[in-house]
């Protein structure tokens, strides 16, 4: 195990809903990581989303923007809820998601699906289907529909339009296909662009980038899908892919899709790269349904935070502590309810699953260094 030099500070914004839940337990791990002497580590806590519309009228604080300023990654639990659905979009938490990923550069959103061996009979797949399973979606996630201009509800002779503009710059396509090609330099060497050239100038623009970027990666392979296709091709065979790189919208489509091959869409972590701060969640929202009835799914949030050290922290060994460490509870028979299924010995809620894995990663730890 390796040790830092210098001390790193990390920003945990829990947010709304099982937010809060699932980042119960971060805290004792990080605690027990720093407290052990594996990683040296600060953090603070900050306001995003409706809890920051409640307490400060903003969903998206400049107390929030200062402290992430000074971190060097950011972990997030999920904002959101019926609450605040009537609010104006300057005022709804959604927008201090887009907010906080737009100030700080992350355009490129990795979307690791891979399926656990253990929770291969929990998807509503067949095993066969999604067994082995290891595909990412590399998001593009600071441009095209979610921010294009312009954008509104307008009332032409009192009729009302709402309008929004799907637009990319070649410079935006041509970032992102190079953290998917040399994403895929690491895996097993295919990128599926997925677009709808057939039907958007965006997605033409989109595809001709794709094409020229792919001469910097002989060694790698590229194909082109339609998103209406990918949809179907993820449910049908989802293992013919290895990396795949599509927009902002299409791309929290699919990856929520990619999420149920896995068993659920509490499984899936991401990871927010390409600018000066990282910025780490799970894909999930706040989930309004099972809110604070200690049934959430606390591992895509627990897998979050290995990605942290993974690409923020360049701690690859402890990322892989924790990876395991989620394995090994599986492998024990814990599920949450959301991915019960074949193997389960016992349901738990989100507060024991949070520390049978915090227990297991002591463990882990113990084991390492003998
Ligand atoms: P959602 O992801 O919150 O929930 C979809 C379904 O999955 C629900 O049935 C929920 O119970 C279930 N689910 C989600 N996370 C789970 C977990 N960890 N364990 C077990 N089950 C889980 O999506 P939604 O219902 O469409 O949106 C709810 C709110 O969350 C909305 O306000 C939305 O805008 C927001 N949202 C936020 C984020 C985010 O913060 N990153 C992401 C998606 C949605
Ligand atoms: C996600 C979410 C967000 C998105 C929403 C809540 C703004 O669905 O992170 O996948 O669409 O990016
Ligand atoms: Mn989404």
């Amino acid at each position: 195990m390796q040790t830092e030099k210098n001390t790193k500070k990390i920003l945990l914004l829990p947010g709304d809903g099982i937010g809060p839940e699932v980042f119960g337990p971060v805290r004792d791990i990080l605690e027990h990581l720093v407290t052990s002497g594996h990683v040296r580590l600060e953090w603070e806590e900050g306001l995003i989303g409706g809890i920051a519309t409640d307490r400060t009228g903003l969903p998206l604080p400049p107390d929030t923007i200062e402290k992430a300023d000074r971190c060097d990654a950011v972990l997030l639990g999920a904002v959101g809820g019926p609450k605040y659905d009537a609010l104006p979009y300057e005022k709804r938490p959604e927008r201090a998601l887009l907010g906080i990923r737009e100030h700080l550069g992350a355009f490129a959103n990795l979307r690791p699906a891979r399926l656990f061996p253990e929770l291969a009979g929990s998807s509503t797949l067949k095993p066969e289907i999604i067994s082995d399973l290891d595909l990412m979606v590399v998001r593009e996630l600071t441009g095209g529909i979610y921010f294009g201009k312009p954008r509104g509800i307008v009332t032409d002779q009192g009729v009302r339009r709402g309008i929004n503009t799907e637009t990319y710059t070649e410079p935006e396509i041509a970032r992102i296909m190079r953290v998917a090609f040399d994403l895929a330099r690491t895996r097993r060497k295919k990128v599926t662009s997925v677009d709808k050239a057939n039907v958007l100038e965006s997605s033409v623009l989109w595809r001709e980038v794709a094409v020229s970027v792919h001469k910097e990666y002989p060694d790698v392979e590229l194909s082109h899908m339609y998103v209406d296709n990918a949809a179907m091709q993820l449910v049908r065979n989802p293992k013919q892919f290895d990396v795949l790189v599509t927009g902002n919208l299409f791309g929290d489509i699919l990856s929520d899709e990619a999420a149920q091959l896995t068993g659920s869409i509490g499984m899936l972590a991401s990871a927010s790269i390409g600018g000066k701060t990282g910025l780490y969640e799970p894909i999930h929202g706040s989930a309004p349904d099972i809110a604070g009835k200690d049934i959430a799914n606390p591992l895509a949030m627990i897998l979050s935070l290995a990605l942290l050290f993974r690409y923020s922290l360049q701690r690859e060994d402890l990322a892989g502590v924790l990876e395991r460490s989620v394995q090994n509870v599986l492998k024990e028979g814990y599920r949450t309810t959301d991915i019960q299924g074949a193997g389960t010995k016992k349901i738990v809620g989100t507060r024991e699953m949070g520390s049978l894995v915090f227990h297991e990663l002591k463990k882990v730890l113990e084991n390492s260094q003998r």
